[in-house]
């Protein structure tokens, strides 16, 4: 989708629960979104990249009891290490907010209130499971079963295994408590409920038109047609956002979380002083919204999310892009069975760069991508060290040795040729959310980068006079315009080694506020080149 150059652009990416700690499977979500970010600025764009911790529900009291500390502890640990993962990964939120902020708190109230305002709440006796052994209600994560759509295994709030659909409590075949094992069995309790199913032709033409990825807008068409039923948006815990008038019911998690998109951009913009206020993003659409998330929480995004904005009065999401899911050696994320790449370990061993390079050469943005250590060391080794690093390394080197600065001399034809035609194919890749298609474009060129100097050979020209020296340096200074331009492009995916090569360009402006443009600006001829260090090592298993 080619979105609007005139208006704004508020880019979320979904908040992860911070319950545990980051895995390479929140990447797959997070790395490609600042890429976004960051390739939109290129191209002119007015940004903001909202960010924050899901702090609310039961994947946070659950692992606050399975460590004996309370879900205040839990949160507090988790999210500081969640916010030092993504600097370390050059992740870089405008604003990382968390859903227990006293601003998220008054959101939520106030778009609840809103709501039953206007006449879309109301209380209803429903089945919960209940555990006879343990002695208490299971909501969502306490319990798990059958899911009643497809038979998959399920959590009691969502079928995490099977069709993805999210079930609403009462909905679970076969419950089992997840804390004693024991069978569990269903008891009437007081709840309220958002209708939903009043929001079914509203979402129809909303989803028609929804921008993004097509798996997003498909998948939630199919279920809106089917059949909405109304949404249980209480739930009787302690640790959430409390249900306005009531002390003994919490919001459901779903309710809140979303929410910390918009108390986000309010806090961000309490903090900036360039007159912008939150309004102009949330009310009277003004901007465009984007919203990257993962697959499994497409329903919650583009069903509930747009019906509750729609039902208190709040602007629309424009485009929801959804990644595909990340597999280990071809299994599934588990803890227990020692199937996962904890971020912190992977970046006391590799560079942040490689792996955000590798997140999204690997595989297109909606596929699934298969993580293994063979293929990781083979996009490093045969991309990164044999085609980008060895056309850096050779080509500065050479320069710096034989000239010392840009030397003089034209841009072929066919330089600038293939340059636009990247650059081209680079925007076109960022409208499309096809993050894979920006860096095979990018690396195409870096290939004939190396290929023109090859078929040139320099190294022969500079010994063969004024003439020879001449040539040679109009060749060097072509294959300089070329790694200018491979490091625009890239600087989105590898910010801190295209940092690098900027520098050893010897360019004295900031590439992370270089336009798109510029690749096809020449290259200053005497600007002073420095001594290149090798750019990437080599991966040995
Ligand atoms: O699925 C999850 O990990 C949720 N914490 C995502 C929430 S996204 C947004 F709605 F806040
Ligand atoms: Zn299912």
């Amino acid at each position: 989708m080619k979105i609007p150059i005139e208006k704004p652009v508020l880019v979320t990416c979904a908040l992860p629960y911070v319950n545990g700690e980051c895995h390479i499977g929140h990447l797959r979500t997070y790395v490609p979104a600042d890429i976004y970010v960051r390739m939109l600025r290129k191209m002119g764009y007015d940004v903001i990249f909202i960010g924050g911790s899901d702090t609310h529900g039961t994947p946070i009291v659950l692992s606050a009891e399975a460590q004996g500390i309370t879900p205040e502890e839990v949160v507090e640990k988790y999210h500081k290490h969640f916010k030092r993962m993504f600097q370390a990964l050059n992740v870089n939120f405008d604003y990382y907010g968390r859903t227990d902020s006293e601003s998220n708190q008054r959101r939520t109230t106030e778009i609840v209130k809103k709501l039953i305002e206007n006449g879309y709440v109301y209380e209803k006796e429903t089945k919960q499971a209940f555990c006879n052994t343990c002695g208490r209600f299971l909501p969502d994560r306490y319990v798990e079963g059958k899911c009643p759509y497809c038979g998959a295994m399920a959590r009691g709030d969502e079928c995490d295994q099977g069709c993805g659909k999210h079930l609403e409590p009462g909905e679970i075949i076969e419950p089992k408590c997840k804390i004693c094992g024991s069978k569990a069995n269903f008891k009437e309790q007081e709840h309220f409920f958002f209708k939903l199913s009043s929001f079914a032709d509203f979402l129809i033409s909303y989803l028609d038109k929804l921008g993004g990825t097509r798996n997003a807008r498909n998948y939630a068409l199919e279920w809106t047609k089917k059949e909405l039923r109304d949404w249980c948006i209480t739930r009787a815990l302690e640790w959430g956002v409390k249900f306005p008038g009531r002390d003994d019911l919490v919001v459901y998690v779903w309710v809140d979380a979303p929410i910390g998109y918009i108390s986000s951009t309010e806090e961000l913009l309490n903090y900036t002083t360039d007159g912008k206020d939150w309004r102009m993003y949330w009310k009277g659409n003004k901007a465009t919204i984007v919203h990257f998330i993962g697959t499994d929480i497409v329903y919650h995004h583009c069903i509930f999310w747009p019906a509750m904005l729609k039902g208190a009065g709040y602007s629309l999401p424009d485009a929801v892009v959804a990644s595909g899911m990340v597999k280990i050696n071809g299994g599934t994320f588990s803890k227990s069975r020692g199937n996962v790449v904890w971020v912190k370990e992977f970046l006391e061993r590799f560079h942040p760069d490689t792996l955000r390079y590798y997140l999204v050469a690997q595989s297109s943005h909606t596929k699934e991508l298969n993580f293994s250590w063979d293929s990781f060391s083979t996009r490093v080794n045969n991309e990164l060290v044999a085609i980008l690093g060895n056309l850096v390394h050779r080509v500065i080197s050479f320069a710096y040795k034989n000239f010392g600065v840009v030397p003089e001399g034209d841009i072929d034809e066919d330089v600038f040729a293939a340059i636009a035609h990247t650059k081209e194919e680079e925007t076109r890749a960022v409208d499309e959310y096809e993050f894979k298609k920006l860096v095979d474009s990018a690396m195409k060129l870096a290939d004939f980068g190396n290929s023109f100097f090859q078929r040139e050979e320099p190294w022969h020209l500079i010994k063969k006079g004024d003439a020879g020296r001449e040539r040679c340096g109009e060749i060097v200074k072509n294959v300089l315009q070329l790694i200018k331009a491979v490091c625009i492009g890239l600087e989105a995916v590898m910010p801190t080694k295209m940092e690098e090569v900027w520098s050893q360009l010897g360019m004295e402006s900031d590439v992370h506020s270089v336009k798109l443009d510029e690749m096809m600006t020449p290259i200053k001829s005497g600007q002073p080149l420095k001594k290149p260090k090798r750019l990437f090592d080599r991966v040995e298993l």
